[in-house]
């Protein structure tokens, strides 16, 4: 298996993991996605509105309103989910399974001003798989914490092309992104920050 760039506290990072024609090429996949499913900007359990707008590919997708956080078969506007583009699972068989493929690719659209508070990743059945990340578009600046909410974090740039694994004690460690680096990348026409997660959700 390939050697991750950098491993920080259990995430295992690969920095420039896609090249840019690799990124150019998943851009256009991923717009066919939001073109068939669009992005929506959910809210919290609490009402309170994210900053950032998603969507999903795969089986499931995952989904946050006033009922909760949890995975579902459907997009909140009723249509099914478009399937996980191919390079994305490409990614996963070369840094995570070629045996079992992700259940859900979350997209997540950040633009200037958008944020990810301090969070697990915790609504899956089987903590066993990885979840793995994508970023294009924008820096981001990436903090890692604890197993703890409140633990003490550290934060390193992930940059257009980046693929992190959130393996292992990592799996369950707080995460988020403090901000974005808005005009740092021009791979999206209009700019922004383009995040995937990937996960077995079942
Ligand atoms: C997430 O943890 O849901 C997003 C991480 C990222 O945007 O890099
Ligand atoms: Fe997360």
């Amino acid at each position: 298996m390939t050697e991750p760039t950098l491993i920080l506290r259990d995430f295992a990072i690969y920095k420039g993991w896609l090249n840019p024609q690799m990124q150019a090429d998943l851009v256009t996949d991923l717009r066919d996605v939001v073109a068939q499913a669009p992005l929506l900007r959910p809210v919290t359990p609490s009402g309170k509105a994210m900053s950032v707008r998603m969507t999903s590919a795969g089986r499931y997708g995952w989904i946050s309103d006033r009922g909760g956080y949890r995975y579902a078969r459907q997009h909140p506007q009723g249509m099914g989910w478009p399937a996980i583009p191919a390079p994305v699972l490409e990614i996963w068989q070369a840094l995570v399974s070629d045996v079992r493929m992700p259940d859900c690719c979350l997209i997540n659209f950040y633009a200037p001003g958008a944020r990810m508070g301090m969070h697990q990743d915790r609504d899956e059945a089987d903590f066993n798989w990885p979840v793995l990340s994508v970023s294009l578009g924008d820096d981001a600046l990436f903090r890692i914490g604890t197993l703890a909410r409140g633990g003490k974090t550290e934060s390193l740039w992930l940059n257009s092309g980046d693929v992190v694994v959130m393996g292992g004690a990592a799996r369950l460690a707080y995460h988020g992104v403090d901000r974005i680096r808005p005009g740092s990348s021009s791979l999206l026409r209009g700019g922004g920050r383009i995040n995937l997660t990937c996960r077995v959700v079942e």
